[in-house]
């Protein structure tokens, strides 16, 4: 079995092909440029941008790899969390796609897209593991308890760890998104040198809060001058690395779970990675990644969890072809 998979549910444009044999065979992305000027994604550009790129991003990469329209067996597509305009670019293109072939259309959950992709390497997994999903939208601690049942641990109450990391990037004059960027510029910079929050970590639950944080570094920038940025920067990563890695200890130590892993955009993080390794390790649990193409939006793991689906039988409901809010602990009532 062949699964077309297309993600366009923020400012990626991607299309992949999972076969079920020979694992990923086409894996495309496209970063949209044109939300730079603006600092942050503007939502009706996105879409517009979508509508010029997909289909013509499926015929030509389609071509590229010799694949057939009869090679397609499916067609999953990201219904939600997203723009909604965004997602209906997707979601168009794909039920109109999966028609003309008479294949099946597969609506599938961001979400859990960016929770399966880890698996996509073919690691081996021990359920059930805690995974921390830490993109530019969400962050939250999710309980795996097999591919399909998600239970919701704890989550941010304000702002993701991906818009914290690009708000900071933002007032440090690097560019949109600026995750990647700020963290170059931390390894130039000295952590040590402002005391700035590790917030909620006496509170005993998984839950998150960085909208503290992000005034204190506003603070500090005010305070200081372009030569102080990478030391801002450097406490900053620290600030929120560190939290995260308490976080991911206590959710390790509450459920019992041997695997915790990281997805989502900031999972490319180096820092992050790295201090979670060196924790787990102390607690005898193991760590996994996905590789850093598949921690940012892509299509391969929308093809993969549709896939995922598909074997299992399981078909979420979704009314109106998108849900630009869909919660992940919902799928698993549909299971
Ligand atoms: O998962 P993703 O591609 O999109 C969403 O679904 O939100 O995540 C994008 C986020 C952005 O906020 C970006 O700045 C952040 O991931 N990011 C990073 C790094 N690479 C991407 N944050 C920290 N360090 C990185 N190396
Ligand atoms: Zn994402």
């Amino acid at each position: 079995m062949r699964v077309l998979g297309i993600e366009s549910s923020c400012d990626e444009t991607a299309v992949a092909v999972y076969d079920e044999n020979q694992g990923l065979i086409l894996d495309e992305v496209y970063s949209q440029q044109i939300h730079q000027q603006y600092g942050g994604v503007v939502p009706e550009l996105a879409s517009r941008d979508h509508l010029r790129k997909l289909a013509q991003m499926i015929i030509k990469s389609l071509k590229e790899k010799e694949l057939k329209w009869s090679d397609v067996d499916a067609v999953a597509y990201t219904a939600g969390p997203g723009l909604a305009g965004a997602l209906m670019v997707g979601a168009c293109t794909s039920q109109a796609l999966a028609f003309s072939l008479g294949v099946p259309a597969v609506a599938v959950n961001h979400l859990e897209g960016h929770l399966l992709a880890p698996l996509l390497g073919g690691e081996p997994i021990r359920f059930p593991f805690v995974c921390l999903l830490v993109s530019g939208g969400h962050t939250q601690f999710v309980l795996v308890k097999s591919i399909g049942q998600y239970e919701l641990l704890g989550e941010t109450l304000d702002d993701a760890v991906g818009e914290a990391f690009d708000k900071t990037a933002k007032l440090l004059g690097l560019g949109y998104p600026g995750g990647a960027a700020l963290e170059q510029l931390a390894k130039k910079g000295d952590a040590c040198r402002f005391a700035l929050p590790r917030p909620m970590l006496k509170k005993p639950t998984l839950d998150m809060s960085f909208s503290g944080l992000k005034t204190a570094v506003l603070l500090t920038v005010q305070k200081h001058e372009e030569q102080d940025y990478a030391d801002i920067a450097a406490c900053f990563q620290s600030a929120i690395v560190e939290t995260l890695v308490a976080k991911c200890q206590r959710a390790l130590k509450q459920t019992h779970a041997k695997q915790i892993v990281i997805a989502g955009g900031v999972a490319a993080n180096g820092q992050l990675r790295q201090a979670i390794a060196t924790m787990a390790s102390k607690q005898s649990a193991s760590v996994l990644y996905p590789p850093i193409k598949h921690c940012t939006d892509n299509a391969a793991m929308i093809a993969f969890a549709g896939y995922q689906q598909i074997i299992a039988g399981r078909h979420p409901k979704v009314d109106g072809l998108i849900r630009p809010r869909w919660p992940l602990s919902e799928l698993s009532a549909n299971f």
